[in-house]
């Protein structure tokens, strides 16, 4: 193999890639901009596709998810996943310090490390001969569910490990960790969530639960998880001797560990750590709800051994959580843009972690049937670090007989229309399309910044103007006057002139932001952006089929029922065409390559394929990112080969231009 060979440069690029993301998702340290990542990974694509033979196992290219799976595989863990005991308190860590010496005989100081306890997924990586072959979830703690596909879309989860020294003749390690949902991350999916008609995840565990729980490696991929190691299993790994040497043989495989990990001797020492690590938790960028506290040395640990389900050696010593008790004064029901009806808890206002709680969501009616919540109740309200809160439970003991149940409304509250329950849904809704609140929540929703960025056009502004009877529909927006604007209480004319302005710029749009500002339920930025880019023009769009949605990669039977259903209305089709005859004017999809499995690819297609059809292939290609040529020449990437392809295919032969049968080129989409 010489040293410029493609193999060799496979190698390289991989292991410069792989070291690069690294730095940049495991050690927040990155060393080149991502565009220069980009390149680099661009280049292995397309060496890797030139020489498919030689792609490494630990290929960056490989985490792309793969197809999605019918179901789940179980998996048994060959060591079980264990639980641990919690410590409530500091009385129960020194009494867990108590217990260790003496069942150890002992009134030595013990040494203890301690690290996080991290609040996400607890998950199980299987690495033979240095590849991750498996990742599998806790399950009942002896049976999980196998969940590499999703797994190997993690960049913080090392898809090979080199182990050093002595133990690089390991076959077979196993590595524990917690796979999370950053607390950032979770705040931008529930905007979207809501954004999209869809209920919010509540809170970053169930968001990270729910990732993990995919057939579909793309929407996995999507989100932002990143794995936390906390465990290594190596039978005859002799020279670990203690939990410190493997977590620093962990961040040697190049796994993120704990950011707190410390050991320290005897109870007065674990005591501190706890009282300054609680301090320290809502500056963390994850979730975090305690400690773990590990006997260090593994030869003590065998000693204590376990009890059923737990060790001896380690407690969980949980933080007090950010929680308060409040009364449930009342439940409202909001009206959203698309019409679900949710109950929010109003408040007696408490503060919880720092901040004044008066509203919560209550998500639906099966939760508080779940909760029961009567009105009247002392409730339980907690915040989780900088996340929305929630209320959490009644407190029946604290009742005085005057609390009442709450009765779910049967009609819209706003518009008194009868609110109905799509089969399978946990949502009331107001079918009612010209529903003043839902009206309300459009307009809102249309002038925000990622649709038509209407700037002064926020809730109070909308408000102001559907109360004063000035906004009906969203239309109405581009028919506003100055002399209605400067009659409004608190509106100058300074003000006036600006959101006039405002609404001026905002009539050249782009199609995403239109498609985006419709409204569409379930269709959030990312979903409009692939709408756009398919449809190319809004004309396009306006008559897309089911068929048609269902061919984008990564829109789903939901979605694109929602958007036929909204394209199929008479009454959203003449409020699209009353925007366009108000002078909006939708500006043609900007195509976007360099991203997608052709990027920077030139293909030709030849022949009968088998499925596609010639136009349904060239689709695929361009939104692939790649673009389609004619004829043959030597800038062409390969060949989409059909049945009775004549001189192209011989041309490429003679240039030695690679062909792709058409199972080949669906594989690489
Ligand atoms: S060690 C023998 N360390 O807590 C058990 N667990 O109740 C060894 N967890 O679901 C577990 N952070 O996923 C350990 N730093 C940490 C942890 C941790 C979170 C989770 C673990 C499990 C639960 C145990």
């Amino acid at each position: 193999m010489s040293t410029n060979s493609p193999e060799s440069e496979i190698i390289k690029l991989t292991a410069t890639l792989n070291e690069h993301a690294h730095r940049y998702y495991v050690l927040d340290a990155p060393l080149i901009s991502d565009a220069e990542y980009d390149r680099l990974y661009r280049s292995l694509e397309k060496l890797e596709s030139e020489y498919p033979q030689f792609v490494q196992q630990d290929s960056p290219t490989k985490r792309v998810g793969g197809k999605p799976l019918e179901g789940f595989v179980s998996v048994e863990h060959q060591t079980p996943m264990l639980s641990l005991s919690n410590a409530m308190n500091d009385a129960e860590l020194q009494e867990f310090d108590a217990q260790v010496r003496r069942l150890l005989q002992t009134d030595d100081q013990i040494e203890y490390s301690v690290e996080y306890k991290f609040d996400g997924v607890a998950i199980s990586l299987s690495y033979e001969n240095g590849l991750l072959v498996r990742a599998a979830t806790r399950g009942d703690g002896s049976v999980g569910e196998d969940v590499t596909h999703n797994v190997v879309t993690i960049k913080s989860v090392p898809l090979r490990i080199e182990l050093p020294g002595s133990l690089a003749s390991l076959k077979q390690v196993t590595i524990r960790g917690e796979v999370l949902f950053p607390k950032n991350g979770f705040e931008r999916i529930n905007e979207e969530r809501l954004k999209a008609g869809e209920a919010p995840f509540a809170n970053p565990r169930n968001a990270a639960a729910g990732s993990l729980r995919q057939l579909d490696p793309s929407i996995t991929q999507a989100r932002p998880l990143a794995f936390y190691a906390y465990g290594l299993i190596a039978e005859g790994a002799e020279e670990i001797k203690t939990h410190a040497d493997a977590m620093k043989l962990l961040e040697m495989l190049r796994f993120r560990i704990s950011p707190l990990f410390v050991q320290v001797q005897g109870a007065d020492a674990l005591t501190s750590v706890y009282e300054q690590a609680a301090g320290l938790r809502a500056d963390l960028p994850f979730e975090v709800d305690g400690l773990v506290v590990k006997v260090n040395s593994y030869a003590l640990q065998e000693q204590l051994g376990f009890r059923q389900r737990s060790p001896r050696w380690a407690v969980a010593a949980k933080f007090p959580p950010s929680e308060e008790h409040t009364k449930l004064l009342d439940i409202i029901i909001q009206v959203g843009r698309t019409g679900a009806l949710t109950p929010v808890a109003v408040l007696e206002p408490v503060r919880v972690g720092g901040v004044v709680v008066a509203r919560a969501t209550l998500h639906n009616q099966d939760e508080i049937a779940r909760k029961g919540l009567k009105i009247g109740d002392t409730v339980i309200v907690r915040r989780q670090g900088d996340v929305i809160p929630a209320v959490v439970a009644s407190i029946p003991s604290l009742r005085t007989g005057t609390e009442r149940e709450f009765v779910f409304p049967e009609l819209c509250p706003e518009c008194d229309t009868k609110a109905i329950r799509p089969e399978g849904e946990a949502v009331l809704r107001c079918p009612n399309l010209h529903c003043p609140a839902q009206i309300e929540q459009r307009i809102i929703h249309f002038a925000s910044r990622d649709a038509a960025d209407i700037e002064g056009l926020g809730e109070k502004m909308v408000a102001l103007l559907l109360e004063h009877q000035l906004l009906n529909d969203l239309s109405s927006i581009y028919q506003l006057k100055f002399e209605q604007l400067v009659q409004l209480p608190r509106m100058g004319e300074l003000s006036s002139r600006n959101l006039l302005e405002a609404i001026e710029k905002s009539k050249n749009i782009a199609l995403e932001k239109f498609i985006f500002a419709l409204g569409i339920r379930h269709v959030g930025t990312r979903t409009a952006f692939l709408l756009a880019q398919h449809a190319k023009t809004l004309s396009q769009f306006l008559i897309m089929t089911e068929e048609q949605l269902l061919s984008i990669h990564e829109v789903g039977s939901e979605i694109a029922q929602s958007v036929t259903l909204f394209l199929a209305d008479e009454r959203e089709q003449a409020m699209i065409h009353a925007l366009l005859g108000m002078g909006v004017s939708v500006r043609d999809a900007e195509i976007v390559t360099g991203a997608g499995p052709f990027s920077g690819m030139t293909i030709v297609i030849t022949g009968t394929l088998p499925t596609l059809s010639r136009k349904e292939a060239e689709d695929l290609v361009i939104t692939g990112g790649g673009k389609v040529a004619t004829s043959v020449s030597k800038k062409t990437s390969f060949v989409l080969l059909g049945e009775d392809a004549g001189s192209k295919l011989k041309k490429a032969q003679e240039l030695g231009i690679m062909t792709l049968s058409e199972a080949d080129f669906l594989g690489r989409l």
